[in-house]
């Protein structure tokens, strides 16, 4: 009967989820998901957090750096992921198919996610760690309750291209201790492998690509005695090799704090 099953998967679950909290069973991470879209299914385990219909992190933000996960274009459909996903940050901004078939709630029907935040809780060689409406969507229609009861449940995902509205460009955003001798920039809505292995930057009138430094989650950093004057143009590497180039697309009057929408995207 579906209810005792339901009773008996949510019991597992339970069962798991006290384990973690007294010393999980560590299990060892699988490698990192790299930039190749081989249409594979892979296994996961999946939990959620935050609201039950929310965005996960209280502030609707995330250990991408990312703000407004809430709102499009992510419009809550994310998730943290352990370390071969998140891959300390790298995996920012990676898109995901996740779907489950067990137990009864779950509809099998693909949902498409965004990383947005990092989990590293090793209770699986991949684990992600939805948003409350991202786990919810995985069920079946008016079952996403019920499949929230259950916390934690097997998942299968694969690695897809990231597909955004047409209006959406690729958008920086200066970080607030920013100026002239320290820029950091959070790079977003990557289209395409969606997620970025380099950043440069060009000063209008040089020549010179200068390659920021990694600094955390989505954002990149330079530090430099000489001060910067833009216009700025922005060279993104997406992790398959793609280069998109957004030019002058920080002004010379640039803010620490300002949002800079470009007019280019990734394929
Ligand atoms: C996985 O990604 C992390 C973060 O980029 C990196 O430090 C690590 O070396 C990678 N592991 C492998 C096996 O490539
Ligand atoms: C990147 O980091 C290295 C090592 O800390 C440093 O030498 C270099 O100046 C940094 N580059 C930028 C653009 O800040």
């Amino acid at each position: 009967m579906a209810s005792s099953s339901l009773l008996l998967a949510c019991a597992v679950a339970a069962a798991m989820v006290s384990a973690v909290s007294c010393g999980p069973p560590k299990v060892p991470p699988g490698p990192n998901i790299t930039a190749t879209y081989d249409e594979k299914w892979l296994e996961a385990k999946a939990t959620w957090y935050g609201a039950a219909h929310g965005a996960g992190p209280k502030d609707n933000g995330g250990a991408c750096g990312y703000k407004d996960v809430d709102k499009a274009p992510f419009l809550g459909m994310n998730s943290c992921g352990s370390d071969p996903i998140f891959k300390d940050g790298k995996g920012c901004g990676s898109c995901f198919e996740v779907k489950c078939s067990k137990p009864d709630a779950c509809s099998d029907k693909p949902v498409m996610i965004h990383i947005t935040d990092m989990n590293d809780e090793p209770i699986a060689a991949y684990h992600f760690d939805l948003s409350g409406l991202a786990f919810g969507a995985m069920a079946k229609e008016g079952k996403d309750e019920e499949l929230r009861k259950c916390g934690i449940i097997d998942m299968q995902f694969r690695r897809v291209k990231c597909k955004y509205p047409a209006d959406t460009k690729i958008t920086f955003h200066i970080e607030k201790a920013s100026n002239p001798n320290y820029l950091a920039l959070l790079v977003k809505y990557v289209a395409g492998d969606g997620d970025v292995v380099g950043v440069d930057l060009k000063e209008k009138g040089s020549e010179e690509w200068k390659p920021l430094n990694e600094s955390w989650g989505a954002v990149w950093r330079i530090d430099t005695p000489k001060p910067l004057k833009g216009p700025f143009s922005v060279r993104v590497t997406t992790e398959g090799g793609e280069k998109i180039v957004a030019d002058d697309a920080i002004p010379d009057d640039w803010k620490a704090d300002g949002v800079y929408k470009s007019n280019v995207q990734a394929k």
